[in-house]
């Protein structure tokens, strides 16, 4: 794991960044220690029942220090802060451009109705109408990318990052990684990585395994938090934005992480509903790391 180049930053970022390589061993070792525990899961619908009861063990820091960790080499100066005022931060812009564009903000979700929304197997050619749709109503998500789609269209990845939504990997080509050796779990990590890093500058801190399956080999291959979800939209077989709505809505509770797959227009079609029903119930959409503070537990499934 690279936590020097997680950290790194501009100079106004120098202060935070002990603090920063703190965390980030912090979840490392966290990471590590559990990795003999095993966690099976394979069905997506089970997992997010036992999740709910391993994800209460985490529990947050302050946003403002923890958000720091690995996005302060980003640059983006304008989109960071068109974003960073998107969540109702009065951040300055000296401090937006100098730190980065999804790490800082005044969301504190143990205050106020958090929701995650994630994406997953993009980027494709939806994705743009989609965060057309999540700047509409300043709601940051988090992208589970394959590597291939990032190495095909790092543009889009670019853009993702820029408004300020988080990047995380999916793997290289999207297969079931309970069913590969260590060497080829580490192998598709480490070209996701490059491929992710090539395009928006930084490692992404999150992994989703494809299908949700992982074991004790992947969790330890991955080295930082595996996300699951807590609400599964079922979006890729309904292919109907008013079910896929209905199902996001209905299901909603603060904390959880919904699953969507970005690649489906149906989906992306369905996003401005469930954004303008979960905004009349007061929710707050925020990126995976930021429903932690900054600090999500070594498997994550929902928050609360
Ligand atoms: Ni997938």
């Amino acid at each position: 794991m690279d936590i020097g180049a997680m950290s790194r930053g501009p100079g106004q970022a120098g202060a935070r960044r002990g603090t920063a390589r703190a965390i980030a061993a912090v979840v490392l070792t966290a990471g590590l220690a559990g990795a003999g525990t095993l966690v099976t899961t394979t069905e997506p619908a089970q997992a997010a029942t036992t999740g709910e009861t391993v994800s209460s063990v985490s529990t947050a820091s302050s946003v403002g220090t923890a958000s720091s960790v690995g996005t302060a080499s980003s640059v983006g100066t304008a989109s960071s802060v068109g974003t960073a005022s998107s969540v109702g931060t009065a951040l300055s812009v000296g401090t937006a451009s100098s730190v980065s564009t999804a790490s800082e903000t005044g969301v504190n979700c143990r205050r106020v109705k958090c929701v995650a929304l994630t994406f997953d197997d993009g980027p494709g050619r939806y994705t743009d109408a989609l965060l057309r749709s999540l700047a509409a109503y300043r709601a940051r998500a988090t992208f589970f990318v394959v590597g291939q789609n990032v190495a095909a269209h790092p543009g889009i990845v670019r853009r993702t990052y820029a408004a300020g939504h988080e990047i995380g990997s999916h793997t290289w080509s999207h297969p079931d990684l309970t069913k590969l050796s260590a060497a080829s779990v580490r192998a598709q990590f480490a070209r996701t990585d490059r491929a992710i890093k090539a395009a928006i500058g930084i490692r992404p801190k999150l992994v989703r395994p494809p299908y949700g399956a992982f074991n004790a080999t992947v969790r330890l291959q991955a080295r930082r938090p595996v996300v699951m979800w807590s609400v599964d939209t079922l979006d890729w077989r309904h292919r109907d934005s008013a079910k896929v709505a209905r199902k996001a809505v209905r299901s909603v509770r603060p904390g959880s992480v919904i699953l969507f797959h970005d690649i489906h227009p149906s989906t992306v079609r369905a996003i401005p509903q469930v954004l303008k029903s979960l905004s009349k119930r007061g929710y707050r959409f925020v990126t995976v790391s930021q429903l932690f503070g900054g600090r999500p537990p070594r498997v994550v499934y929902s928050r609360g």
